[in-house]
Parts: C-alpha cells; structure tokens; sequence
C-alpha cells in the first residue's frame, strides 16, 4: 500500500461533518494531522466542542484540534439549528471531551503543520471556507505546500440555503472565491454528487445493530439529521454531505468528477454564494475545479456503515 496520504479536516460538526471525520479516522488510506473548526452549523464554541467529544467517542484524543474562525471574513455569521440543533450536534449522547484543543488560532496551526510536513498536504474543508481562505490571504507561499485542496461545498444547479447558494459557501462567498482561485488542485464535492450519497432508516437500524457505542451515537445521530430532510424534502434518505470529500480522496474512482470553471458569486442580491459553474467551455474561462457529479450510494453507505464499525 502507498504511503498514507497526510490531510488536514477543516469542519463544523455538525452531523455530517462527524461522519467524515470518523471516516477519514477508520480509512488507512489517510493520515489525518488534525482538525479545524469554524463556526458554521454552529458557533465555534461548539463546532469546537463537538469535534473534542467526537474524538472522544472514537478514542482518538491524540488527533489535535485547532479551533479557528467564528465568524466568516466579511459577514456576521449565520448559523443552521434548524438542521444540526442548537449545539450543532444534538440527538445522541455524545461523550465528554477527554481533550483539549490547542491554544492557537486554526490558521497559525495549519501554517506551522504545512511548513514542517515532509510532503504537500490535503485539506479536506466541509465548512465554511473562512479558516481556508485567511490562510491562502495571509500566507499565499503556503500553496506550495498544499497538495489538493477536497471540499464540501456548492453546487451546479440549486442551493439548499437559498435557491441559489449551497450553505458552506453561503456563509462565506468572499473566503471561498479566494479558495476557487488560489491555483492549488481543489475538488468541489458539490450538492450535485452529495444528494446521491444518502443515509436513511436503514442505515439507522445497521448502525444500531452494531451494538457499540459509535454504532448507538452514530444511529442516534443520523436519526436525529434524518428528521431535518424529511420534514423540508419529504424523505429520510439524508445526504451526508461531507464524508463525500473524504471518500474521494481515500477512494480513487468512487466519486465521477468533470473539470469546468468555477467562480463565487459574492455581490447579489439573491445570488450570494452561488458558484457559478461553466459546464460548455466559455471563451477565456479556463477549467480550474474538478466538479463532483457522480457517486455510487450503495457504495458510499456499505463504506460509512464500515467505517463506524471500525471503532469498538
Ligand atoms: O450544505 C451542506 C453543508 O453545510 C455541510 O457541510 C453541512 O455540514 C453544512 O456545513
Ligand atoms: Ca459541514
């Protein structure tokens, strides 16, 4: 097996976002470094909390965890506790941290983790894109040492937080321009790829019947984000948006992507945080993103349903 791929998670844990941390945990393929947090689902209090009591439910308080922005570059924050509950994680009794994040800034970690690593890192953000962009703004020689950059955001067609813009980017569209932008190899694991990867019921009964504590949180977890996509879309069959952008990068071939052009739309009035994806080859627009479009669900689910199973 090739050496393990360093990445660094960038999230706000939230749901989904604990899912692709425990997958990136389980999978052999990756060496996680550490992880971020920035207020999204949630304020930074929590995001940052939930990620300490997520690493402690797995028994990996050895990951370090950095908590940095808790609003986005330009705007106030908004934040989702209609989806995720009021602590950005509600619906499981989630243990306690059994540690602590670090005491500096998420941007100064990711600086000083990318300088001394022996190899170009990937970040894989499911967040807003605030901790990503203050660091390519603050630090662009720092490019360098980023290898890929794999992110939960956007779309091609429809939004889920307006008609428009897809949360993540929504909350950030100056952060996230700055990212689309930056030159580094990124992947946009878009609405259009992430509403194929979907959880429901049964998937809730299999995490159950795995009989341990992952599997009873993990089945409380999902139950409880099931609730949000079935009240709003009238299924509970829940896309989990961000352990799509850790598949992919562990997976080779799981997830079909294309190579168009994509920019932030970061100034209308109703289009704030669109990306606006070029799919029929405008003149002077050169391809600079790999866009998600594909994924096979059943293949994605018998993955997240091992990955739990991986932790006693
Ligand atoms: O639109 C889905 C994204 O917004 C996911 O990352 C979810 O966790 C929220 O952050
Ligand atoms: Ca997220």
């Amino acid at each position: 097996m090739p050496n393990p791929i360093p990445v660094i998670l960038d999230c706000d844990p939230g749901h989904d976002d604990a899912l692709a941390i425990t997958l990136a945990l389980a999978r052999p393929e990756l060496d996680v470094l550490g992880i971020t947090t920035v207020g999204g689902n949630s304020g930074l209090a929590n995001t940052t909390y939930n990620a300490l009591r997520i690493l402690a439910l797995l028994g990996r308080p050895d990951i370090p965890v950095a908590a940095g922005s808790d609003h986005p570059l330009t705007r106030k924050l908004e934040t989702a506790p209609e989806v995720h509950g009021e602590s950005g994680l509600d619906g499981a009794d989630l243990p306690e941290p059994i540690s602590e994040a670090r005491p500096e800034h998420a941007v100064e970690f990711l600086r000083a983790t990318l300088s001394a690593a022996t190899e170009p890192v990937t970040l894989i953000p499911t967040g807003p894109l605030t901790n990503i962009g203050l660091l390519l703004r603050t630090y662009p020689e720092l490019t360098a040492r980023i290898g890929h950059i794999c992110l939960m955001g956007g779309a091609m067609r429809a939004g889920n937080w307006t008609p428009a813009a897809e949360f993540n980017i929504w909350v950030d569209p100056e952060a996230a321009r700055i990212v689309f932008n930056c030159g580094v190899p990124v992947t946009m694991i878009g609405l259009d790829v992430t509403h194929q990867a979907l959880m429901g019921l049964p998937e809730v009964d299999r995490l159950r019947a795995l009989g341990t504590r992952p599997g009873t949180v993990f089945a409380d977890l999902l139950h409880f984000f099931t609730r949000f996509h079935l009240e709003r879309y009238g299924s509970a069959d829940t896309p989990i948006h961000d352990a799509v952008a850790v598949a992919h990068v562990a997976i080779p071939g799981l997830v079909r992507t294309e190579r168009y052009h994509v920019d932030v739309e970061c100034t209308g009035e109703i289009t704030r945080g669109r990306t606006v994806v070029d799919d029929r080859g405008q003149p002077g627009l050169a391809p600079n993103v790999d866009v998600a479009l594909g994924i096979d669900r059943d293949a994605f689910s018998e993955l997240m349903i091992a990955a739990v199973a991986s932790f006693a």
